[in-house]
């Protein structure tokens, strides 16, 4: 019997849809707090297999979801190409800026995949320990996501350094992308192996791009991705998240990059999925802080995301990562609501 998720992601409408929540390991879940705590710092966490496993399990035990999705971050790549990654309480992450060629010299050209061996591991284990049913998610952050992060040192609105670099300095905006290409693809061909069924990719900062650079810096790259994972291992299923591509929808579904899109909190549902063909799966997307709310606003969000999927494959999710702030009880309910019990 093939997992839910898996059939979803090989066309077929499931009923009811299979659940799972970005970032669905984190700060909401009190015994994520409470290991967090003994566990140093944050990439400590990421490169400890043991805790990482556990961490992955917590949301899985709790609520059942039908996937597992790997405990790690997108800014592993960056830090295994050896570029100095922090994560500061409170803050968020902080790099070492690389905004010219000569940053980026400095980096491997190739990325040493035994410095990722902790995440290999940690997926290794959590495929032993999940129940049979539940299919474990890979993942990464798309390159012109994480290049936002390696340009700016940190999280900025809109992206606008890294964005005014791409028009000031293409080549090595190309030259990064391409990096981040080669060291993506490689890192995900890595995680089917060590145990990956699927794999999501983060393109969180989609909504920045103006038309024009759309193609070139999130389109193609992850396109390139996908068809690069996919010779390299022809099983593998992608899920492909351009948060803030709504815009940009039609070129995405056009595109028809990996086999499932997973759609943010600002799309319409019944508006837009019969636009798009069958062949391509959906995913999401109760808006993050309807769940925060809970109540008549989350019941009425469930239910139209429950509406415009019915009949087509779609795997049930938030249109972007579940926040610090939410109240177990509601992620309980809403997956009771989803599966009709
Ligand atoms: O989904 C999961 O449960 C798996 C783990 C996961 C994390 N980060 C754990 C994490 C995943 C899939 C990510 C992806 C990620 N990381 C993205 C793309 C997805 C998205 O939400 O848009 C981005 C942009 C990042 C970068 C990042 N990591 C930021 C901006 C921060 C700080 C902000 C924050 O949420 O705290 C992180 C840290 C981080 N990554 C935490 C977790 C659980 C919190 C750190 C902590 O526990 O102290």
């Amino acid at each position: 019997m093939m997992k839910p998720v898996l059939r979803v992601l090989a066309g077929e409408p499931v009923w009811p849809p299979p659940i799972w929540v970005m970032r669905q390991a984190g700060r909401y879940l009190p015994e994520y707090r409470e290991l967090r705590a003994k566990a140093g710092s944050f990439l400590d966490l990421c490169y400890n297999p043991a805790l990482a496993c556990e961490v992955t399990l917590q949301p899985i035990r709790r609520f059942g979801f039908d996937a597992a999705i790997l405990f790690s971050d997108i800014l592993v790549i960056p830090h295994a190409l050896g570029q100095d990654v922090r994560f500061v309480e409170n803050e968020g992450p902080r790099l070492e800026p690389v905004t010219s060629a000569a940053d980026l010299a400095r980096l491997a050209e190739v990325v040493p995949l035994e410095r990722l061996a902790p995440v290999f591991e940690a997926l290794g284990r959590i495929k032993g320990a999940l129940p049979p049913e539940t299919t474990l998610l890979g993942f990464c952050g798309a390159p012109w996501t994480v290049a936002s992060y390696m340009i700016a040192g940190k999280g900025t609105p809109d992206q606008a350094p890294a964005r005014l670099l791409a028009y000031r300095d293409p080549e090595f905006m190309r030259a990064l992308i391409d990096r981040l290409v080669a060291a993506s693809t490689a890192y995900l061909v890595a995680q089917v192996d060590a145990g990956a069924e699927a794999v999501q990719i983060f393109e969180s900062f989609g909504a920045a791009l103006p038309p024009a650079l759309f193609g070139p810096l999130s389109l193609e790259p992850v396109g390139r991705i996908v068809r690069g994972l996919k010779e390299a291992r022809p099983h593998a299923k992608v899920i492909v998240f351009v948060r803030g591509g709504g815009p940009n929808l039609r070129r995405l579904v056009d595109a028809g990059i990996g086999d499932a899109l997973a759609l943010d909190w600002t799309l319409d549902l019944a508006a837009v999925l019969p636009g798009i063909p069958a062949r391509i799966a959906t995913q999401g997307n109760v808006d993050p802080l309807a769940l925060i709310a809970g109540g008549a606003p989350l019941d009425r969000g469930v239910d139209a995301v429950l509406a415009a999927a019915r009949g087509r494959p779609h795997i049930f999710n938030l249109g972007h990562g579940i926040l610090p702030e939410t109240p177990v009880e509601h992620v309980e309910h809403m997956v009771r609501r989803v599966r009709g019990v």
